[in-house]
């Protein structure tokens, strides 16, 4: 069942940064995008690399092993359909952030 987590405070993740936080063993990625929360599993769908280093573009993180990009709000490849990565909601309780997983 699905349960929430609290992983941050709002103010360590400011405009255009992000955080790598562990929840149950897994490494996520906290992004803020344009003012907007994002939290994705850090391990690409691909082959197994880590997506935490990798340049968000256009909403996406980009692998930075092959550079196949996932939409930081489903997880979705469009170039590479039937890979995903794990998405997860963000929600903003007062400072912290937290995620549901
Ligand atoms: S390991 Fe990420 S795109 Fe290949």
């Amino acid at each position: 069942m699905a349960k929430e987590y609290t992983v941050a405070k709002a103010t360590e993740v400011g405009p255009g940064a992000r955080k790598v936080v562990k929840v149950n063993g897994a490494e996520i990625l906290l992004i803020n995008h344009g003012g907007q929360f994002y939290a994705i599993n850090g391990v690409c769908p691909h082959e197994g690399n880590s997506l935490c280093d990798g340049e968000v573009k256009n909403c996406a993180i980009v692998c930075p092993t092959h550079e196949w990009e996932f939409s930081l709000k489903t997880g979705e490849s469009d170039e590479h359909p039937g890979f995903e990565a794990e998405t997860y909601p963000v929600r903003v309780d007062g400072a912290e952030l937290k995620i549901t997983m």
